[in-house]
């Protein structure tokens, strides 16, 4: 018997010298493990904290890690996971209360397919396997997602390959769904005219093949702002409507008042368009296809105010002091590797108030630790949890100078 003393940050239970999967602080658990690690335990003893899993899959299903723990318990963890990585820096902040995203609202998720005998299976992969399991009755996903899953089984029973693996990223737009597999079986006559006519049984709004697009009923769209931006295939967008709602409201109000923002990977606009209702934006970004979308939305949209791009490899080719002087705002929502780079010449640009997006609590903190050694304080903390039932950590901190705040 073993008594579980804290997760890790896979959200699995840590007891001395092991790990075990899906058990929570304070319980006590048996079982057999292997490697150091209890696949399958016994609960003996259950936490306060320990509820029925909302989704029939949860079993098998590794799509999710944390649905057998209360939301409360989940929103502290993560706030936990926050505070400790901001504490390993010497540092420590305001928290606000967790946004946690509603059940069957993700709008943009990976599944894995695989090519059977006869037929095909998709899903999300099995708990610590590489099984594919099957998931019709997904409690996470937003159900247009769920919907699209016998169109992906034909396209998988069509263009998979029996030895390996399709990955499938499907994204809802407000006019469908969008499919984009890789690992597809290369494009011949024949898949050309299967592929797209399956797409258009189902109704998808777009089907992206090993990353060539092969139909497009119109391009998909969703709003940003005042703006209508059509993402190129494959862009990056926040999970939720509802965790992009709280990242925004978040960043709006972190940079205040700013008349001069900089929006450093900025993606296809998401807070640079919000932004730009009341501020003039510039909006840098490695992905020169997703600058075009926001531009374009930024052009067809009315009452903005100017909005200027640029297409910039930022772990390269930072922006530097002279080009951040102009600005009295940045905000920052690098990929999980963090931006250590530009945080340092935003540090020495001394930018009056950041608004720090992140994914990553470990690169956060870092970059926090920078920025507060050059003379910024931090403010709040605001965590967004857009991925339910994972161990992801996501959230908004804002950063100002400390003698102008
Ligand atoms: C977490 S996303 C944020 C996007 C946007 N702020 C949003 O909320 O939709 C990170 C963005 O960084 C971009 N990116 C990744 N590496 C980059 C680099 N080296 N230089 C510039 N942009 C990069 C990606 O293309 C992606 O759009």
């Amino acid at each position: 018997m073993s008594v579980i003393d804290r997760l890790n940050l896979r959200g699995e239970g840590v007891a001395p010298g092991l790990v075990v999967a899906r058990a929570l602080p304070g319980e006590e658990v048996g079982g057999e493990a292997v490697d150091g690690r209890i696949a399958q335990p016994k609960i003996l003893t259950p936490s306060p904290d320990r509820v029925a899993a909302p989704c029939r899959h949860y079993k098998a299903c590794g799509g999710c890690a944390l649905q057998h723990a209360s939301d409360a318990f989940v929103e502290t963890w993560k706030t936990g996971v926050v505070r400790q990585a901001l504490a390993g820096q010497g540092l420590e902040a305001p928290f606000r209360d967790t946004l946690t995203s509603p059940a069957g609202t993700r709008r943009r998720a990976t599944l894995a397919g695989r090519r059977l005998k006869s037929g095909a299976l998709v899903g999300f992969h099995g708990r610590a396997s590489d099984t594919v399991t099957a998931i019709p009755g997904c409690t996470l996903l937003d159900p247009a997602l769920v919907a699209v899953i016998p169109a992906l089984e034909a396209l998988v029973t069509e263009g998979g390959s029996r030895k390996g693996e399709v990955r499938l990223t499907v994204t809802r737009y407000a006019e469908g769904v969008e499919v984009s597999v890789d690992e597809g079986k290369p494009l011949d006559r024949a898949l050309r005219l299967a592929l797209p006519q399956i797409a258009g049984a189902h109704r998808l709004a777009r089907l992206v093949w090993n990353g060539e697009v092969l139909l497009q009923e119109a391009p998909p769209s969703l709003t940003m702002g005042r703006a209508r931006v059509s993402p190129p295939p494959g862009a990056f967008l926040q999970a939720t409507p509802q965790g992009e709602a709280a990242l925004k409201a978040a960043v709006i109000e972190a940079v205040g008042g700013a008349k001069q923002v900089v929006d450093l990977f900025a993606g296809c606009g998401t807070f640079a368009l919000p932004l730009a209702e009341t501020a003039e934006v510039h909006a840098v970004e490695g992905a020169a296809p997703m600058l075009a979308a926001l531009d374009l939305g930024w052009r067809n949209a009315t009452g903005l105010k100017r909005v200027t791009t640029e297409a910039r490899d930022l772990f390269r080719r930072p922006l530097m002091p002279d080009e951040l002087k102009r600005f009295d705002a940045a905000v920052i929502d690098p990929p999980r590797a963090g931006a250590e780079a530009q945080v340092a010449e935003l540090a020495q640009a001394a930018v009056p108030v950041i608004a720090h997006v992140s994914c990553s609590p470990v690169t956060f903190a870092r970059d926090a630790r920078v920025l507060v050694g050059a003379g910024y304080r931090l403010d709040w903390v605001q965590v967004v949890d857009q991925f339910r039932w994972s161990a992801h950590v996501e959230l908004v901190a804002r950063f100002s100078r400390a003698h102008m705040a």
